[in-house]
């Protein structure tokens, strides 16, 4: 049931519903569209297939995660991105000590809360990251002894849990404790220093108590390779907490890879030690460094070990786009600069059994170009905002072929309504918040070049900006 109207030119912030007439004709067309989806549904071949990382990833029943930085949060293709592809987010700096607890007991939540609420806004998950590491460590905390380090840290885990309580699906409560090298050493922080050895039990015993419905993860970084002294330490020091009954439920690998620490072989087998400690595993920061098919093969490697491990709940990839990775030099990620997937987003898309949403073009003429699959991106901004409404505007841009239509769902949040529409021809949902927009007329584009539609969107109260769908070309 619709139950707003939906022109086809653009409004001033003001205007008018449309008579019942032109309603009725935009019902009638929207048949029209719809019928014409039946065509194109048919030509597709791939359409059940899920077209985001997210999508892929629950129907394996994973979370595809990334993090996220609040103050790129204002930046649309960012959003976009994030909220098409994605259904986890870790603050890739705002919940660390630092950010949080810049001086004794006065905490600063505001960038953190950023990232929350546009998580909850959207239904993703949130990972809680990190309650206690040797960096990112305000000075005062260098600077207190041990009993006094003990209730700051009591302190901290409390407030910073506290705040988040219920809110956090996983928690890294201790971060790299463990020195790199052969030494499996316990890390010669200022924690461990001050505190000994107990001071990671002590850790994640406090955690417990803070949040009990949060998963409480040990997290570290080279412990991937199940012959390194490092993840042998860590191991051991898993098992000795399980068979202690020290409250532990997950271990993130961090899985930073590039080629002197490529992704490893028995990859898998460390996975699978580990769950079988009785926690759940997760792969929390992955980037690896490279480009084209050799980044993307030891993307879809990783994939494939945590599809293999039944604990292994989910894969956080650490950051969106090459331009703002904390090592961008090295390209890890799955977009690029531009927001363009890149063959690694491919490999993991089709690792987790999805699809890119393109079809393979042309099946039933015999079609001209075989290889080169017709596809399509699009991309989201808001254009204006007024005292009850936005209008929004989708580029869609071809790929490297050139497409003869192609069509892109638009989702709003209910109970905002789209309540005008123009440069495209809309189809709806039974609910009225799903909008598939088809081309007016010819939806031809040449390889590369874009058109675009716009909306205007009713609040309601609600100002999350509308979700994209895959774009579906042929
Ligand atoms: O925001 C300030 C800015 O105001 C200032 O002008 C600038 C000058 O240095 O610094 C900016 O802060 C930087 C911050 O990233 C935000 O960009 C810090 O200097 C910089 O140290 C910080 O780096 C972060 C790093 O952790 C710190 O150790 C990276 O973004 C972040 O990706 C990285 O993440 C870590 C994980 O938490 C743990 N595992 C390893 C991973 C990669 O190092």
């Amino acid at each position: 049931m619709i139950d707003t109207p939906h022109t086809t030119e653009r409004p001033g912030p003001r205007r008018r519903r449309p008579r019942s007439g032109l309603r009725t004709a935009l019902v009638l067309g929207a048949s029209v569209a719809l019928a014409a989806a039946g065509t194109l549904t048919a030509l597709t071949g791939t359409a059940s297939a899920a077209s985001t990382l997210a999508a892929a990833a629950a129907e394996k029943g994973r979370y595809f995660g990334t993090a996220v930085a609040a103050n790129r949060l204002g930046e649309s293709a960012y959003v976009t991105t994030l909220n098409r592809e994605f259904d986890s987010v870790t603050a890739e700096n705002e919940m660390k000590w630092d950010a949080l607890e810049p001086s004794r007991n006065s905490f600063t939540f505001t960038n953190a809360d950023r990232i929350v609420n546009h998580a909850q806004s959207r239904g993703m998950k949130i990972r809680g990251h990190t309650l206690v590491w040797h960096s990112q460590l305000p000075s005062w905390v260098g600077n207190l002894s041990g009993n006094d380090l003990r209730s700051a840290m009591t302190n901290h885990i409390n407030r910073v849990m506290g705040q988040y309580k219920g809110k956090i699906h996983s928690w890294d409560v201790v971060n790299e404790a463990f020195e790199d090298g052969s030494s499996g050493a316990r890390r010669n922080s200022v924690f461990q220093q001050r505190l000994g050895n107990g001071y990671i039990e002590e850790a994640f015993r406090i955690a417990r108590a803070a949040d009990p419905n949060a998963k409480l993860c040990y997290n570290d970084y080279n412990t991937d390779n199940w012959s390194h002294a490092k993840t042998q330490a860590v191991y051991n020091m898993v098992k000795d907490f399980k068979a202690r009954g020290v409250p532990i439920d997950c271990v993130g690998f961090q899985a930073h890879f590039n080629s002197g620490n490529p992704v490893p072989n028995n990859y898998h087998t460390t996975l699978q030690n580990f769950a079988d400690l009785g926690v759940d595993v997760q792969i929390t920061e992955l980037d690896i460094a490279g480009s084209g098919s050799s980044q993307a093969e030891q993307y879809r490697g990783v994939v494939q070990a945590c599809l293999a491990v039944s604990r292994c709940t989910g894969i956080t990839v650490w950051g969106v786009t090459d331009k703002y990775s904390w090592r961008s030099s090295d390209t890890p990620l799955l977009f690029d600069g531009n927001y363009n997937k890149k063959p690694a987003y491919d490999a993991v898309l089709a690792a987790l059994g999805g699809s890119s949403g393109g079809t393979t073009g042309g099946t039933t003429g015999g079609g001209t170009g075989g290889s080169g699959g017709a596809s399509c991106t699009v991309t989201y901004e808001e254009t204006d905002r007024w005292g009850d409404r936005f209008n929004g505007r989708v580029t869609v841009k071809a790929g490297s072929s050139a497409i003869g239509t192609w069509s892109v769902t638009v989702t709003v949040a209910s109970p905002q309504r789209i309540s005008a529409t123009w440069n495209g021809t809309p189809s709806w949902d039974s609910s009225g918040t799903v909008m598939t927009m088809r081309p007016n007329g010819n939806g031809t584009l040449s390889a590369g070049s874009s058109t675009s539609f716009g909306f205007t969107v009713m609040a309601n109260g609600n100002w999350t900006a509308p979700r994209l769908g895959a774009c579906t070309a042929s």
